[in-house]
């Protein structure tokens, strides 16, 4: 490609969406001027310290920081990031590496891989990407437990029953089979995206919002919870469905994934964490994808009001009278809270009513991407949203004795056509632990 190539194809998707400034065209003409394209070699120091001469001549001797985005499958991180860091890494600046996940397969892997970074980056030069964290939602969690009175005390085992993270997709792996059959989705969303969700709702108050301060104590939660135990799960691999005369391919329709596969597709589990703060509370997660929907929401379920005065009205659906609290994180941003209202009129009727938040109507403001805060966070040297090496391994080791388990006992996962709302096991899951999913109505 040529340098006009790719700023033309720049050019494209390129907006002052969220900076709508009056001088935009220009603006983006003065950031296009600054894109060139270079080709060489992952794992060639010489391409890379032609890399660096081509930087130089255009820093001119000026102080100069360098981010290198590695979009890169993860067998050759650690090349790249050799020839980066020993060819190109910034004379008078800083050096910086964004790594996208997925960070190793099991502990071990992940361990290995922070041990082959360490050789040629300090922690503080990688900044280790779960997008999750930069989305809107996600980066609210801390806001509305930490500065409004209302929710803080409740946020415990004694008024919550039950906390459920759920994320699901209406689109199978569509040609990305290759990549996901490798990690099924487990290691793909529930180890990371719906985890860190999970640290940040559980943690405890950290000491300040330094990026160390907020870690340390999503470390702690993370070191608090019970390693997930094979009972506790439910896996699920989408078939081939026909509706309205389209036939939906099932997941080893994939052409990139093996006839036998056994990967799951969807997963739910039961996760706790074993401190005072969340003892005996079930944290449900489910993810998925080939669903009847996308959504990603994170659902609190308060415990039952004792000795209700109004009970009758809800007949024996105790569930049915139950506050509930939404964060929905996309689509179509929302926090609702599911309260017990009077039906107006002459006569007492109850009903739930929500509390709404929604997004859109409130706010005019575009919700930023969550790569456009995380990129400009890397650039600014905010850490906060990026995830720690002993975070990771606190991650992993929830989820690698399961992960061997069901690899080595080749469990068969729980079919469920496209489209769907996955298999019927989730329900038998969260019932075991008295839960209904909130996302059934
Ligand atoms: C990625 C997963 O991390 O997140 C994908 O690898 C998934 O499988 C994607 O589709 C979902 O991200 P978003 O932001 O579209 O919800």
């Amino acid at each position: 490609m040529t340098d006009a190539e790719l700023r033309t194809m720049i050019s494209k998707t390129l907006t002052c969406r969220i900076d709508k400034r009056e001088n935009c065209g220009e603006k983006m003409d003065q950031f296009l001027e600054r894109c060139f394209y270079h080709s060489g070699q992952y794992d060639s120091q010489e391409n890379f310290a032609e890399l660096d001469r081509k930087l130089k001549e255009h820093e001119a001797g000026r102080v100069s920081n360098r981010l290198f985005y590695l979009s890169i499958p993860p067998n050759i991180f650690i090349e790249a990031v050799k020839c980066a860091s020993l060819s190109a890494s910034s004379g008078n600046g800083w050096t910086r590496v964004i790594v996208e996940k997925p960070f190793g397969r099991d502990s071990e892997s992940s361990a290995a891989l922070t041990k082959a970074l360490k050789q040629y980056l300090q922690e503080d030069q990688i900044f280790r990407i779960d997008h999750y964290l930069g989305k809107e939602l996600v980066e609210n969690l801390s806001v509305l437990r930490f500065s409004n009175l209302i929710f803080e005390p409740l946020w415990s085992r004694q008024y919550i029953r039950n906390v459920q993270l759920i994320f699901s997709e209406d689109f199978g792996t569509e040609g990305r089979g290759g990549y996901f059959d490798n990690y099924g989705i487990i290691r793909d969303i529930i180890q990371n995206h719906l985890l860190q969700i999970l640290a940040l709702f559980a943690m405890e108050t950290p000491v300040s919002l330094d990026a160390e301060d907020i870690r340390n104590e999503k470390v702690k939660v993370l070191r608090s919870m019970r390693p997930l135990s094979l009972e506790d799960v439910v896996i699920g691999q989408y078939k081939s469905h026909t509706k309205g005369g389209i036939t939906y391919p099932g997941y080893i329709d994939d052409k990139t994934v093996p006839k036998d596969s056994l990967t799951p597709t969807f997963a739910a589990a039961a996760l706790f964490i074993d401190n005072a703060r969340w003892d005996g509370v079930p944290f449900l997660m489910k993810a998925g994808k080939a669903l009847h929907n996308k959504i990603a929401e994170i659902r609190v379920q308060f415990r039952h009001v004792p000795g209700n005065l109004y009970n009758r009205n809800f007949g024996t659906d105790l569930d049915q009278a139950t506050n509930e609290l939404v964060i929905r994180v996309q689509p179509d941003e929302a926090i609702y809270l599911k309260i017990n209202n009077k039906v107006p009129g002459l006569g007492m009727r109850l009903d739930r009513s929500n509390l709404n938040l929604h997004y859109a109507a409130r706010y005019s403001k575009e919700i930023p991407d969550a790569y456009e805060r995380l990129l400009l966070d890397a650039i600014e040297g905010e850490r906060r949203l990026f995830i720690r090496s002993d975070e990771l391994d606190a991650a992993w080791s929830l989820f690698t004795p399961v992960l061997k388990e069901l690899e080595e006992k080749k469990i068969i996962p729980e079919y469920y056509p496209y489209g769907s709302r996955g298999p019927v096991g989730a329900h038998y899951l969260a019932a075991r632990y008295n839960v209904r999913w909130g996302d059934l109505g």
